[in-house]
């Protein structure tokens, strides 16, 4: 029995617990998870059994209302105390995605702006409004998307951004999935993205599991590909965005895009709206999280496969600059990097 049917994350208010699938057993292993224990939310999200930017911004939102639910007290201070303990703490999980920090930053004001009684509750509706609009903001880049996409087009991918890295349809495999709902078929080639191949283990999982033609390379293999003309478009997901258009995604995107540019293939970048972080100026100031080496020496391999006294940098994430990007296709349409200020007030 599943409670998730599909989505990636949810919220069992009956017995008020955060559920979520375990991706770090994916795809040889489906398995829920629900939890009330902070201690096991935290981990989750900085050991990627939840990840993707919109995911892990609406899973922090329902962890907070569980969390708060789950208190005895109904004392505003009290409950405002643990409130901001959990929204301070949680955001150092992972820095990058700026999902995670606008999602607790919405349920902390929401907390702090209630009326005492109505603090548990109002912090449970908004949870499952944040699952909701989620889902209908997907929604909506699949279908701006779709449109600049033509049956049997070919597409190019870089890490998960599909429906495991939100609640449902993701940010850069909605596209794919509303062309295939209008009856056209997009063939999908997936970067594995090394070091934590989500590539490889879960774009792979989720397109196969729709039906959707999905070849699988090499990261070094993208610009062989392009360059036997067998790619129209790069659709690519987001962690932030700064105003000048500079944007954060998993490590390598960057280098997709220099290829992109190179062989003409349009670059596109996948996002809700609230992934733009306009207190930013430009990505030199986006953090760039920053992950034990051990994932890249041993992960996956039957023994570490690298020399004991080799150092090693392992960036889980780059800045692709604007300049490099076609356009960000949005809930709110689609916007050519030069037009962002036009957006920054609406
Ligand atoms: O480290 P991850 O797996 O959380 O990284 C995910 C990505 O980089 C995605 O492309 C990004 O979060 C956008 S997901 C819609």
């Amino acid at each position: 029995m599943s409670f998730l049917n599909g989505d990636t994350v949810g919220y069992d208010t009956e017995n008020n617990k955060a559920v979520f699938i375990d991706q770090t057993l994916l795809p040889s292993k489906y398995e829920e998870v629900f939890t009330d224990s902070y201690t096991e939310m935290y981990d989750a999200v900085k050991t990627l059994k939840v990840r993707g930017a919109p995911a892990i911004g609406v899973f922090a939102g329902i962890c907070v209302a569980v969390l708060i639910n789950k208190l005895k007290t109904n004392d505003k201070e009290e409950i405002i105390k643990e409130l901001d303990f959990i929204c301070n703490d949680f955001e150092k999980c992972r820095p990058t995605a700026v999902n995670l920090r606008w999602a607790l930053h919405k349920m902390f004001d929401e907390g702090k702006n209630s009326e005492p009684a109505k603090i548990k509750d109002n912090l449970k509706n908004l949870a499952l409004k944040m699952i909701d609009d989620d889902i209908a903001v997907c929604r909506k880049i699949g279908e701006y998307g779709a449109e600049l996409l033509k049956d049997k087009n070919s597409v190019l991918t870089h890490c998960n951004a599909g429906r495991l890295a939100a609640v449902r349809y993701g940010t850069a495999l909605a596209p794919i999935y509303i062309a295939k709902e209008q009856g056209h078929n997009i063939r999908v080639f997936a970067d594995e993205t090394r070091p934590l191949l989500q590539g490889a283990r879960l774009t792979s999982f989720e397109l196969c599991d729709a039906g959707i033609d999905t070849t699988l390379i090499c990261d070094n293999t993208a610009s062989a590909v392009m360059a036997r003309g067998l790619i129209d478009a790069v659709l690519v997901g987001c962690d932030r965005v700064a105003k000048n258009g500079d944007t954060a995604n998993k490590i390598g995107t960057s280098a997709v895009a220099v290829l992109a540019k190179h062989y003409g293939i349009p670059f596109y970048v996948c996002m809700p709206f609230s992934t733009f972080d306009f207190s930013l100026e430009n990505g030199s100031q986006i953090i760039i999280e920053e992950r034990e080496g051990l994932e890249v020496t041993d992960y996956w391999y039957k023994e570490r496969m690298a020399p004991g006294k080799v150092k090693t940098m392992n960036l889980a994430f780059d800045v692709t600059e604007a300049s490099l990007i076609t356009a960000f296709i949005t809930e709110k349409g689609v916007i050519k990097p030069s037009e962002i200020k036009k957006y920054m007030s609406i």
